[in-house]
């Protein structure tokens, strides 16, 4: 990558593009980069990953909350794909502090953004240090938060002075259906939890399955108003974009 890279520009010219040609760009672009998988349906971005780079590097955040099936599911998609995956656990200390302050439940109390911050936001910042770019599974379609999200843009939480971080959306523009026709006409594996009605999935605590017609993001921190249901990974999300 060179340094007159103009993220902006190539933000417009694949605006409106498929995640194929959004991977494609940015494999060709980025040599350090890594794909954040949550263990749900983001999975198909790993699949399509590995079809353009077969030496993927993939990172899950270990909240150490994460559900049974999201365990299995993770060393499922390792050992499929052939990939490093790395599993990234909190600080130890910060998370005993944490814990033994505000029990294991907090989050029903006074929201989840301490505990996603000990057990989420710190791994990140830690593992994005050590890219340049990295690659997530959000789309506009997934909540109102999201629904100017870009496929390509700086990171405006986790660039520093010395070092832009590039992200990448390549789902932005696709739908649930859409990625759902994917895994299917793909055979594309998946973790079970979706058989039971789970459709956005997160931490064992903070996500529940929804009834019919009900939005997806109505299974995850339910207790919390719609727009404060980010956990700070993309805190972009909070601003305004054109
Ligand atoms: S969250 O911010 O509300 O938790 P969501 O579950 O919608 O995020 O996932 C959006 C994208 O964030 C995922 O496709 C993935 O790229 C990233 N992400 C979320 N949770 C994790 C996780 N535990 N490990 C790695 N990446 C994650
Ligand atoms: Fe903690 Fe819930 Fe956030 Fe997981 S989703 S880190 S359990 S508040």
């Amino acid at each position: 990558m060179n340094n007159t890279f103009d993220i902006e520009t190539h933000a417009r010219t694949f605006r409106d593009k498929g995640p194929d040609e959004v991977l494609d760009f940015a494999y060709r672009n980025f040599d350090s980069i890594a794909i954040s998988f949550s263990g749900a349906e983001d999975v198909v971005l790993v699949d399509m990953a590995s079809r353009i780079n077969p030496d993927l590097q993939v990172f899950s955040l270990d909240t150490g909350r994460l559900h049974i099936e999201t365990y299995r599911f993770l060393e499922q998609v390792r050992e499929r794909y052939n990939i490093r995956l790395e599993v990234l656990s909190p600080d130890t200390a910060q998370l005993e502090k944490f814990v033994s302050e505000k029990g294991l439940y907090s989050f029903y109390k006074d929201g989840h953004k301490e505990c996603c911050g000990v057990r989420k936001i710190v791994p990140l910042r830690r593992k994005l240090h050590t890219v340049d770019a990295w690659i997530t599974g959000q789309r506009k379609d997934q909540s109102p938060t999201r629904a100017n999200v870009p496929v390509m843009e700086a990171d405006a939480a986790f660039s520093t002075a010395g070092h832009t971080l590039y992200k990448f959306n390549p789902l932005a523009n696709w739908t649930s259906e859409q990625v759902w026709t994917y895994i299917r006409e793909n055979g594309v594996p998946y973790n079970e939890l979706h058989n039971r009605g789970y459709i956005s999935i997160g931490c064992e605590p903070c996500t529940r399955p929804v009834l019919p017609n009900q939005h997806e993001r109505a299974g995850r921190w339910w207790w919390e108003e719609a727009t404060r249901k980010e956990c700070g990974l993309h805190a972009g999300n909070f601003g305004n974009r054109g």
